[in-house]
């Protein structure tokens, strides 16, 4: 395969976010309850430019919760920048909460959350509520900024409410006037919680109009989706949030792409050692208990093979790590003996995957 004009490191471009500079623009989306320490370290060593943590309650960090730090460990060495994102609706508490996150999390980026449409958050007026009253939104902004000593971004959606429009753009103007590093963009509106589509025509429009980074994130499913919303939309940054699960390849694949226009399959190989490294690491981060998070999981890196409705099943019901990898590694050896003999897979596996 010819490796076209823009085939270097080069046509990769930094992602500047205040002082703090990303190697590439392709960000691992926070997920709740997902980007934990094992997620965020997977896909950065296949090349994520940067991951951001599950949200963190601003409350909890201020008061300097010894859960909520937990939840937010990153190894340095590994993560180079580690974005913390926060929630939370008091300006002075997010400020507490951003200078905790940057002096005690050892975060290089806090990120304020004005998007998370989930009723518990927004029914007690934290997250996606906020977008209710922008001029609210720029205090807890200039606040976090003073007190965070650290680049403050902020992700958010295109409005509260469809019927109300699009309020995104007066809301960036403000938060970048109140110091705002770079704006995430989810462009659906709070009340549609992930219904419908992500409209990329509101990213191309805010890029237009503030002059700090903007990232899109919403609905990519391909790195080559990806690698053609950052070149086509006007972002400078792309999070990737679903499409990432049981895929931290992904990132590298956007990579290649930009690199030589052909992402590298990946092998049933790889996938098997990466979805064994990500039990172990959740192991070793969260002990027996992660064997309930392995059901979801696992599930992740196995959902294309053949059976893997009963696979999911009998790793469902096991209570113990070593007893799941047992049927993850049954399930993808019997892939290789399937290649082995030279049959299809699917040939091999018309039916279910007989399960030991
Ligand atoms: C399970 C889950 C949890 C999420 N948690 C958060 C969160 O804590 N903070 C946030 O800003 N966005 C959160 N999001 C939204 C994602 O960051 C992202 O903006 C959204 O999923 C759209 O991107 P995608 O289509 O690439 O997933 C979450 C999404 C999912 C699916």
């Amino acid at each position: 395969m010819p490796v076209s004009s823009e085939g270097s490191a080069a046509c990769v471009p930094s992602l500047k976010l205040g002082s703090v500079s990303l190697d590439n623009p392709f960000i691992v989306a926070p997920m709740a309850g997902l980007t934990d320490w094992p997620y965020r370290r997977l896909c950065l060593e296949n090349g994520a430019g940067m991951a951001v943590t599950e949200m963190a309650s601003a409350v909890a960090l201020a008061h300097h919760g010894r859960k909520t730090l937990e939840l937010l460990y990153s190894d340095p060495a590994i993560e180079k920048n580690l974005s913390v994102q926060i929630f939370g609706k008091d300006p002075a508490v997010m400020a507490e909460a951003a200078r905790v996150a940057a002096s005690e999390a050892g975060a290089s980026i806090v990120d304020l959350n004005m998007a998370c449409p989930a009723r518990k958050v927004v029914r007690s007026g934290h997250g996606g509520a906020l977008l209710k009253d922008i001029d609210h939104c720029a205090r807890i902004v200039e606040a976090a900024v003073k007190a965070a000593g650290v680049p403050v971004t902020v992700k958010t959606r295109s409005g509260f409410n469809p019927d109300d429009g699009p309020i995104i753009f007066q809301l960036a103007k403000n938060l970048e006037n109140a110091g705002a590093a770079a704006i995430t963009l989810h462009p659906r509106y709070v009340t549609e919680a992930f219904g419908g589509q992500a409209d990329w025509s509101l990213i191309t429009g805010l890029a237009q109009t503030v002059s700090i980074p903007v990232i899109g994130s919403g609905d990519l499913k391909t790195p080559a989706e990806a690698v053609a919303a950052l070149r086509s939309s006007g972002a400078s940054g792309i999070m990737i949030g679903r499409a990432s699960r049981g895929q931290p390849w992904f990132f590298r694949q956007c990579l290649q792409i930009m690199q030589t226009g052909l992402a590298q399959p990946i092998s049933q190989e790889e996938k098997f050692k990466t979805a064994l490294l990500h039990a172990r690491l959740m192991e070793e981060q969260i002990g027996p208990k992660a064997a309930f998070r392995l059901r979801t999981v696992l599930m992740w890196y196995t959902r294309e093979l053949p059976g893997a409705a009963s696979l999911r099943r009998a790793i469902c019901q096991e209570q113990c790590v070593e007893e799941q990898l047992k049927l993850l590694t049954a399930a993808f050896e019997n892939i290789e003996v399937a290649e082995f003999i030279g049959q299809s897979i699917e040939d091999v596996w018309r039916g279910e995957l007989p399960l030991p």
